[in-house]
């Protein structure tokens, strides 16, 4: 299953995408995610693009498609993958295109005022990742994260001009993608408006797993 997760940041890709990984075992690759560790790991990338994210502008193309090229070839993508925040431009579906034959690009549907409840109550493991919600997914002890302990801080871009300025790119640059796949008969809209767990149920009936 070779699968795009496309939509306004917030709407829950990356939630969505780390529980279908898990139960359908495929890997997943979130762009904004390569990104982030390079940055935490100060690589010469990551010291490239950190300005760029905070405030929530979009990496070049030139440079997101190489990363998603690279890791695209890894043995764990061959059968199948999950890609979360990429592509976000028309050049780069184009050029994913020209890598990959995807199988679907998922849509998800969601309001702008609950992409900001979402988005400004976010809370991530500062060491592996890990997304909760302070009111919709909170953490079983405040601001430590349930899997590893770590600790749990907010995005940079997480703060409302970024916010905003997400939203506003979104729009112009990656909201054509839908208009994209769709022509290419490979849009499969999902509400992204229920809990996770109502939105991986109904992800479950259009992608049932293989023997189900
Ligand atoms: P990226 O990390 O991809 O950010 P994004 O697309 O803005 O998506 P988010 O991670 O903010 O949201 P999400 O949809 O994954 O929601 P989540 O599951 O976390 O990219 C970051 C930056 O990197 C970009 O701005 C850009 O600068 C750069 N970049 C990345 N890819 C690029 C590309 N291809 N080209 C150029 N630049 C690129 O959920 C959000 C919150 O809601 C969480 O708190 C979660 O707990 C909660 N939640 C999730 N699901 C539900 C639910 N069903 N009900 C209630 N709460 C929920």
């Amino acid at each position: 299953m070779k699968l795009i997760f496309l939509g306004p940041p917030g709407a829950g890709k990356g939630t969505l995408a780390a529980m279908v990984a898990g139960t359908y075992a495929i890997p997943h690759i979130s762009t904004g995610e390569i990104f982030r560790a390079a940055i935490r790991e100060k690589t010469p990338l990551g010291l490239k693009v950190q300005a760029i994210i905070d405030a929530g502008q979009l990496v070049s193309d030139d440079i997101t498609i190489e990363l998603v090229k690279e890791r695209l070839d890894k043995s764990d993508a061959k059968d199948g993958f999950i890609l979360d925040g990429f592509p976000r431009t028309i050049p780069q579906a184009e050029a994913l295109a020209g890598i990959v034959t995807v199988d679907s690009a998922v849509n998800f549907d969601i309001a702008d005022k609950d992409v900001v409840a979402r988005l400004s109550g976010r809370r991530v493991c500062r060491n592996c990742s890990q997304n909760y919600h302070v009111e919709f997914m909170p953490p079983a002890k405040e601001g430590v994260c349930d899997k590893c302990g770590g600790e749990l801080f907010i995005r940079e871009d997480d703060k409302i001009e970024a916010i905003t300025k997400r939203l506003e790119v979104y729009r112009s640059q990656t909201a054509p993608l839908i208009a994209f796949y769709r022509t290419a008969k490979k849009l499969v809209d999902i509400d992204a408006r229920p809990s996770s767990g109502a939105v991986l149920e109904a992800f479950k009936k259009v992608f049932p797993q293989s023997g189900n």
